[in-house]
């Protein structure tokens, strides 16, 4: 994408390969502060603590949290590289469950050390492998915006919801590229981002980049979404995904569910963008993907300055939901668009791995 919009990165290497530059997005849209991390501690820390957050952004941040697991050290064997390594993966991979690309992302640094044969090229080659994951994640994002795209008209009202930007990705976003694109093409959309509580993805992230990018874009809390898409100001839903089942039910921010049952109802099209390293055909369907469930305080306290609950009061607190494949109008990939018969369409599209 040739673009004039400043659009943020949030994730890279440092130039001399010894770490890895993260937008800390828990400070957002506070401070713009970046962080180097140096250890696979360290990266661990950024994605369990939502520093680094969003599907493939997460997957890239492990990919090079490999890396630095391996860097440092020199090895008398490649037997000897490959525990270390499989420590390194075993660990990355246990910092959030439902994001697929986390897993997607660490396989292929698998498949990468195993076609290494000298020990010696170990790190050398872990790190061509992430790179090459963070740029093809910029090549894939666009592909999705031009997809997507062809979606939608001038002047629609789009409503996202979460965080499915440059931030959650290497570049562009996957929800928001089409609206970078059209930006730029002259579309005036307008956008309306749900907060998305517990964390605030939506009013923290979405509109602070949309914003800082000049898109128009209108914070609404998560309960208002049916209001607006009542008085006729949406025409298209468009929200990312962290792992898509073989069925096409689809895992996303919680709350993304709720959206999709609201646009059906409203007659909205509601569109998933996905990469394909985002779709796990494993999964048969959505009662197969694991939810992960954070901490009570993220509903009771955190972004109070009094607990806005009683002490002690039972909570849960899923981070995702499933949206069932058949409330998904399609789900836009790098390689095309899908519809329809999921479970036959999503395996073209995601082609040999
Ligand atoms: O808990 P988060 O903030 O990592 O959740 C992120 C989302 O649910 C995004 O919508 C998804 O990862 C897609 S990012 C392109």
């Amino acid at each position: 994408m040739t673009t004039t919009i400043p659009i943020v990165q949030s994730v890279r290497l440092t130039a001399d390969g010894s770490g890895v530059v993260i937008l800390d997005q828990t400070l957002l849209p506070g401070q713009k502060k970046y962080e180097t991390l140096s250890t696979p501690e360290a990266v661990f820390d950024a994605i369990i603590h939502l520093k680094v957050r969003g599907a493939p952004a997460i997957g890239i941040a492990a990919a090079y949290g490999v890396y630095l697991g391996l860097n440092q050290s020199t090895y008398a064997h490649i037997d000897e590289a490959r525990v270390a390594f499989q420590r390194v993966k075993a660990y990355l991979g246990s910092s959030r469950p439902t994001a697929v690309n986390l897993f997607w992302a660490l396989e292929r640094m698998e498949k990468r050390f195993e076609r290494v044969e000298d020990v010696r090229l170990v790190a050398e080659a872990l790190r061509d492998e992430a790179e090459q994951i963070r740029l093809e994640d910029e090549r894939v994002c666009e592909a999705i915006g031009v997809h997507a795209l062809e979606l939608l008209e001038p002047g629609d009202g789009i409503l996202t919801h979460c965080n499915a930007g440059t931030i959650a990705t290497a570049k562009y976003g996957t929800a928001l590229a089409p609206i970078y694109l059209g930006e730029e093409q002259g579309y005036n959309f307008k956008v309306f981002a749900d907060e998305t509580r517990p964390l605030l993805q939506g009013a923290r992230l979405t509109a602070w980049e949309l914003s800082e990018a000049g898109v128009d874009v209108t914070l609404i809390c998560d309960s208002m979404a049916s209001i607006v898409m009542s008085e006729g100001k949406i025409q298209a839903v468009l929200v990312g995904c962290d792992r898509v089942a073989a069925n096409g039910d689809t895992a996303n921010k919680i709350g993304t569910s709720a959206v999709a049952i609201l646009a059906k109802h409203y007659g909205i099209p509601f569109y998933v963008c996905a990469p394909t390293s985002t779709i796990d055909l494993a999964c048969e369907t959505g009662a197969d993907i694991e939810i992960e469930e954070r901490a009570a305080e993220e509903i009771t306290s955190k972004w109070y300055e009094e607990p806005m609950a009683p002490a002690g009061v039972k909570t849960y607190n899923p981070a995702f939901d499933v949206t069932s494949g058949d409330l998904i109008t399609a789900i836009v990939t790098e390689n095309g668009v899908v519809r329809g018969d999921y479970f036959r369409e999503l395996k073209t599209v995601v082609g040999e791995r």
